[in-house]
């Protein structure tokens, strides 16, 4: 097997991050739409989150994604929480672009706006309780490409202020994802990659521009983990229950689409292989398909943050277990 010894870099910014970092959605517990749809992961318990991300720190975790949406704010209020004393040890990464109501854990709508950038960083700053943001994200994957120059701007200035370090674009469209490229202190692309989902032009990108790929959804919202069955709703509040066009995987009040299940049991096998869990194995995928990216994957407890910060010391996969899967899939 082959091991992880070394940090992976934030593109040309060389900031220094564990090879996996925590994704902070489902910690930020129920919110919702305006129209009812859940945007949350369900019920959360914060003090299990905390020990989570304490545990996380623990084990060599550097790098941490939240966002001021989940759980309207909640999500950054637990992290800057957890972090404590150890906020300067690590890289914090969030997003801006909703617009929500903590009172109510409501998303209003979206903001393009160049004014809200600074609005929403004030905002973020003081739930993370910190006075900088590492990585500093554009949360509205499909805005316009003419507004995002000017953002990108903003971006700029506030990384003259010292107020971030770097910015990105979570987003799936590489040609989005090129208009940010193109200012100075663009370090990333955030974007969804896991081993059902590729994303070859993506990280084509991230090579020409020294983009770093920072991967969301690496356990296709958990159906990677290979505990989720067909045919059983999950609970109310989990936006897995009420899936949008853009979550596929997942049937509406069924739980696991049994096509995406079958796709996981004819991987198991390979991806357990070397002492592997499940979940470690789709993570040593991430790590194999490009040096530049880095798994964020969510979590809710300390058990989830064990196993996955646990994948880190197994490393990635061998280019004949690549060759393999790509076999299986049929790709
Ligand atoms: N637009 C955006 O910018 C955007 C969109 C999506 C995600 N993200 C970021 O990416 C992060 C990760 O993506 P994601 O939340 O979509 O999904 P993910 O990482 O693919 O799946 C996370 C879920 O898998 C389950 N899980 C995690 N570790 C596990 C383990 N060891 N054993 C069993 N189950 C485990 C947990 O859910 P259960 O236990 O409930 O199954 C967890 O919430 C997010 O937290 C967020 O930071 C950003």
């Amino acid at each position: 097997m082959e091991t992880m010894a070394h940090n992976r870099t934030l593109g040309r910014s060389g900031i220094d991050v564990s090879p996996l970092g925590f994704g902070c959605w489902a910690i930020g517990g129920e919110w919702q739409s305006t129209d009812g749809q859940p945007l949350g992961w369900g019920k959360v318990d914060d003090d299990e989150s905390v020990h989570a991300i304490r545990r996380a720190l623990d084990l060599g975790v550097t790098f941490f994604d939240t966002a001021d949406a989940y759980g309207t704010g909640h999500s950054e209020r637990v992290l800057g929480r957890a972090l404590g004393k150890h906020r300067g040890d690590v890289v914090v990464a969030t997003k801006w672009g909703n617009v929500f109501d903590e009172r109510t854990r409501i998303r209003e709508g979206q903001d393009d706006s160049p004014e809200h950038v600074r609005r929403a960083l004030t905002a973020s700053l003081q739930r993370l309780n910190t006075d900088h943001i590492d990585l500093y994200q554009l949360h509205i994957s499909d805005a316009d490409p003419e507004r995002a120059v000017q953002l990108r701007d903003v971006c700029e200035e506030l990384v003259r202020e010292g107020l971030i370090r770097a910015y990105a674009w979570s987003t799936d469209d590489p040609d989005r994802a090129a208009v940010f490229a193109e200012g100075p202190h663009c370090a990333a692309v955030q974007h969804r990659l896991n081993i059902l989902q590729d994303a070859p032009e993506l990280l084509a990108l991230c090579a020409e521009s020294d983009l770093a790929s920072i991967n969301r959804s690496p356990l296709a919202m958990g159906l990677l983990a290979g505990k989720h069955t067909a045919g059983r709703a999950l609970d109310d509040g989990d936006i897995r229950n009420a899936p949008p066009a853009w979550l596929p995987g997942f049937i509406a009040n069924a739980g696991a689409d049994p096509v995406w299940l079958r796709r996981v049991d004819a991987l198991r096998s390979l991806l357990t292989s070397d002492g592997r869990t499940l979940v470690q194995g789709a993570l040593a995928w991430i790590w194999a398909r490009s040096p530049r990216t880095i798994p964020i994957p969510g979590f809710r407890t300390v058990a989830q943050a064990e196993e996955n910060a646990g994948a880190i010391a197994k490393g990635p996969l061998t280019a004949g277990q690549m060759a393999d899967i790509d076999r299986i899939l049929g790709r």
